[in-house]
């Protein structure tokens, strides 16, 4: 891929605009086939390598990770607990900085943007999900919804478009099935419920991508399964890309295509 790389700078250095689609495609122009696989990638981890430091000991967790997640895809990650999904998930999600290695989102590298721009970026294309759902307490499950959009635009900007976007959190939280639960505070909601509301409050700013870590792992089969189902529909009628990290194969089996981390790399299933 360096040299690769190298085909990519005459282009930009000669002040052509590369559009993010085109640059994937030089950058990763090595045969046709290649090249067709993937014009079409979304999210991709370049040669990851995370390390933890415990004392005087390193602890490498990813080891040269490659992955690519293609536009509309549904992948999801299995791997043992302490396998590192947590982390290359947090890492393509720009929550934390790769030791060594590259994330790329439509062909532009992410993982070394400045804090501002990255927290921009990730509250505009990524919507996340957690095991613990991570809800504000206090708020209703509408109020938790809409969180994130006064986050993102500030009181008065969120005031100016209040009506629209009551009108869009209440729209998804009827997509989840949680119509009848808008008042609800997160503790009057079951951990499905719980996990629905938080589905919402990921996609309420339209992400591109949704990053889903174990979002089953703390729910019963029946209710795991109805979250999948959600994952699913939102894949297929809406081309959600979606990365799911469990440790449930059965979970994971509901994706187009699973990979396993093992050793710190990503291996075929
Ligand atoms: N902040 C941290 N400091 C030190 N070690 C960590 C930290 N976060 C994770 N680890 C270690 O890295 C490994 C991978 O963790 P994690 O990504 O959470 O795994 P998984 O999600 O697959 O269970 C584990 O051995 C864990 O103990
Ligand atoms: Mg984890």
């Amino acid at each position: 891929m360096s040299d690769a790389a190298e085909r990519v700078k005459p282009l930009a250095m000669a002040g052509q605009t590369l559009s993010p689609e085109l640059h994937v495609r030089f950058a990763y122009d090595g045969s046709g086939a290649v090249m067709a696989r993937t014009a079409g990638v979304q999210l991709a981890a370049v040669g990851l390598s995370k390390r933890y430091r415990k004392g005087q000991v390193e602890i490498p967790v990813l080891r040269g990770v490659d992955l690519q997640v293609r536009r509309g895809e549904f992948l999801s990650i299995i791997g043992q607990s302490g396998s590192g999904k947590s982390t290359l998930l947090h890492l393509l999600g720009t929550l934390d900085a790769p030791d060594d290695g590259e994330v790329h989102f439509q062909g532009r590298r992410i993982d070394n943007l400045p804090t501002r721009a990255r927290d921009q970026f990730r509250n505009q294309q990524l919507g996340m999900i957690f095991q613990f759902y991570h809800l504000l307490p206090e708020l209703t499950a509408l109020e938790n919804v809409l969180a994130p959009l006064l986050i993102a635009e500030g009181a008065i900007g969120y005031l100016r478009r209040r009506k629209q976007h009551l009108a869009r959190a209440t729209a998804l939280l009827e997509l989840v099935g949680l119509s009848h639960r808008l008042k609800h505070k997160p503790r009057e909601l079951s951990g499905g419920e719980m996990q629905r509301t938080a589905i919402a409050r990921a996609l309420v700013a339209n992400p591109a991508v949704l990053l889903a870590d174990e979002p089953t792992g703390n729910l019963d089969g029946a209710t795991g399964e109805e979250i999948l189902r959600i994952l699913r529909t939102l894949n297929e009628e809406q081309q959600l890309t979606i990365v799911m990290v469990t440790h449930d194969r059965a979970i994971a089996a509901g994706a187009d295509r699973t990979v396993r981390l093992a050793h710190g790399q990503v291996e075929l299933v």
